[in-house]
């Protein structure tokens, strides 16, 4: 399950998710670990197609300005890629982070101040892998501005938009990343992430069968 997760953004079916099958998805969601148990999530249910216009303009305008990041045959690469299914999906959901949620004082939060957002990442996840148990594709689209996004859909500007994630039904999970098959990027060989007891000291770790 974990391996057949993937991001979807080009092959969302339109049809409805029952309720019950979201309330399981955002369930599961709610149940993720978080700093000080302090829950500092949102999760805001976008359907309506004006809002999702509104927020698929903005999307936009934000890609064109990462198309300038690129030259060349990369540039023309970024262009031909599909990075986002806001219309396509018949459910967006804005993962917000509160950082006020439980008070100014949140226990582990300390030096490392920006775990309320990592907790709110895992939360994230949860819901992507649940998703995936129930048949569902997610989308993360992060080409987009807080601004915009706060704007759309009224958050307060205590309340950080974290992700903006599309959910529905699929035509197919491809077996691999869409920018690996397309050629923007290779899963880099896990030995080469992974250290043993000081910085860049290698580890081999055991190589697992497909
Ligand atoms: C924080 C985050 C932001 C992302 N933003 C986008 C995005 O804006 N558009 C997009 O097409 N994919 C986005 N992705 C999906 C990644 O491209 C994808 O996870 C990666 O290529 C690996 O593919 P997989 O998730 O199918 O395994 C995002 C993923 C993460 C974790």
């Amino acid at each position: 399950m974990l391996y057949g997760r993937r991001d979807i953004r080009s092959h969302f079916r339109p049809d409805p998710v029952p309720e019950e099958i979201l309330g399981r998805v955002l369930d599961a969601a709610h149940h993720a670990p978080s700093v000080g148990f302090m829950q500092p999530w949102n999760f805001l249910i976008v359907r309506d197609r004006a809002t999702r216009t509104a927020v698929r303009k903005n999307f936009e305008t934000v890609r064109a300005e990462g198309a300038a990041e690129f030259e060349g045959e990369r540039r023309r690469l970024y262009d031909s890629l599909k990075l986002e299914g806001i219309l396509d999906a018949p459910i967006n959901i804005c993962v917000t982070c509160d950082p006020e949620r439980a008070g100014p004082a949140v226990l582990g939060r300390v030096r490392i101040r920006e775990v309320d957002v990592y907790s709110t990442c895992l939360a994230v996840q949860n819901l992507w892998l649940a998703a995936r148990a129930e048949g569902l594709g997610v989308g993360w689209v992060s080409i987009l501005d807080p601004g915009a996004i706060r704007t759309a859909l009224g958050i307060p500007e205590s309340v950080l938009p974290i992700a903006y994630l599309t959910l529905g039904y699929v035509t197919e999970f491809p077996p691999t990343p869409e920018l690996e098959t397309k050629g923007w990027r290779q899963r880099l060989p896990l030995e080469s992430v992974t250290f043993e007891e000081r910085w860049a000291r290698p580890y081999r770790p055991i190589p697992v069968p497909r």
